[in-house]
């Protein structure tokens, strides 16, 4: 068995392959007690390659069990991304009267004597909750000879109307399509955004309802996949569904405001009324040559998903406290530039911590490693703003795109700053201001334990709350 820390770089509490490549989280259901997560894999290589869809489960979203291939490519081309269902009535007749899974992705190849994309969409049911699967003899279900992009399929029962409903990237619109059995399918609507949000080819859609101050929204969450700034980076829309048509209310807004947050949906069928995320930390402009062996990619930390006056709120699922150890904490501390708290965060930490702002300009986190690399996770006073710098964050530069500083507007509420952070071997997750603001980086530093010096600069804060725990281990390797 290989332990965990001879593996550089190898997440602790990410869920990660134990081999070979893996983008996009797919599939993702809830189903008799298990989280099914699956995920696009190359089982034979470090780097994208003909796509499987990989498979793991979980009963808690902390620890992972990584199962075998769910599916695999077959006549029909690679399997892509998409969606999986419990199908409670049996609307398809794959379980002759019962209930099971469904798996609804895209098969792609090319068309026949050309090197052009095809993409079309396809079905696989399992009646053993996910072990092993049977592709639909009828696949596929849904073309468009017109469109070479065409992908990434996420389906919900819609109650109102008593049937599927199907979001779709098309080129640069999401589609919506109809269905009672899955395996027909009624073309309802298209959306398309703004010329601004057309900057890139648009990627995984999902669509789902939640509650905004007693009042019920749709978000309909895209990725684009080359931003010309950002490269893969992912967007929102809340606003109407009536069962045809989403019309936003508001503009766009970045899901995520870190570099390494892409292709991300939620799940489906959970019962507890949760709506939990979870994207896959990398970016396409240099995901396949980030510094790592044998293994290639985590996904982000699950996240509950919550709407306030039309903002999406990320929080880590609440699961995660049962991962947390040694515990350094200060309450009420005043905060001077000439001497800064040191904490020990050791190879994985979260840091929930509260600040009241006084005369400091600058204050926040440098996570070191080693005496050369070092991560910022900083505020400025004046300007707002939330800023991470990790220009220094890695021993080797590995892509001209990967050094970056970001900085997002993030004012104080009422003169207090919420910073909530989790560090793991290769990333770093802020929450800002109770899950209003979220940014994800991927980090390779030298060295696998992390010393944070909490700094100031210009004056004084007050550090109302700071608990920084190590976290233990929670995936098997
Ligand atoms: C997004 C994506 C999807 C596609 C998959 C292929 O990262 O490009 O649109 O289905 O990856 O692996």
């Amino acid at each position: 068995m290989i332990k965990k820390d001879q593996v550089k770089y190898r997440p602790v509490y990410h869920f990660t392959p134990e081999k070979n490549w893996m983008n996009d989280p797919n599939g993702l259901v809830y189903y008799k007690g298990e989280y099914h997560l699956f995920f696009q894999h190359h089982p034979f290589g470090t780097k994208w390659g003909p796509m499987h869809w990989g498979h793991a489960v979980s009963t808690d979203l902390v620890h992972w069990r990584e199962l075998g291939i769910a599916l695999a490519p077959d006549e029909l081309g690679a399997v892509f991304s998409g969606s999986a269902v419990v199908d409670w009535q049996d609307t398809t007749g794959f379980f002759t009267g019962g209930e099971g899974l469904v798996a609804i992705f895209t098969h792609a190849d090319t068309y026949p004597g050309s090197d052009r994309p095809r993409q079309r969409q396809s079905l696989a049911y399992s009646t053993d909750c996910g072990r092993t699967w049977v592709k639909y003899s009828g696949n596929p279900v849904l073309a468009d000879e017109q469109i070479s992009d065409f992908r990434d399929p996420k389906v919900f029962w819609h109650s109102e109307s008593d049937r599927w409903i199907m979001a779709l990237a098309a080129g640069s619109e999401i589609r919506f399509y109809s269905s009672g059995n899955l395996k027909e399918w009624q073309f309802e609507s298209a959306f398309a955004g703004s010329d601004a949000d057309r900057c890139g080819v648009w990627e995984c859609p999902d669509l789902f309802p939640l509650q905004d101050g007693g009042e019920e929204k749709w978000v309909l969450i895209v990725s684009i996949g080359d931003s010309p700034e950002y490269g893969s980076r992912t967007l929102y829309y809340t606003g109407t569904f009536n069962g045809h048509r989403f019309e936003p209310a508001e503009s766009a807004r970045w899901l995520d405001e870190g570099r390494d947050n892409y292709a991300g949906v939620t799940w489906s069928d959970c019962t507890d009324g949760r709506r939990i995320y979870i994207g896959w930390m990398s970016n396409w402009r240099y995901a396949n040559e980030t510094p790592t062996e044998g293994w290639r990619s985590a996904m982000t930390l699950p996240r509950e998903l919550t709407l306030q006056n039309g903002i999406l709120h990320q929080k880590p699922v609440k699961e995660l406290a049962n991962l947390r150890g040694r515990r350094q904490q200060f309450r009420e501390t005043v905060l001077q530039p000439e001497s800064p708290i040191t904490l020990s965060c050791g190879g994985s930490a979260e840091i929930i911590a509260e600040f009241k702002l006084l005369t400091a300009r600058e204050f926040g986190f440098r996570f070191r490693t080693s005496k050369d690399t070092e991560t910022l996770v900083g505020y400025h006073v004046p300007r707002e703003e939330l800023i991470i710098d990790r220009t220094a964050s890695s021993g080797a530069p590995f892509h001209d795109f990967y050094p970056s500083i970001d900085r997002v507007s993030m004012p104080p509420v009422q003169s207090t700053v919420k910073i909530h952070l989790f560090l793991d071997s290769c990333s770093i997750e802020v929450f800002g201001n109770g899950g209003k603001l979220a940014m994800t980086h991927l980090l390779f530093p030298d060295g696998s334990h992390y010393e944070a010096e909490l700094y100031s600069v210009g004056g004084e804060i007050i550090v109302k709350r700071l608990d920084c725990f190590e976290l233990a281990a929670s995936i098997e390797m």
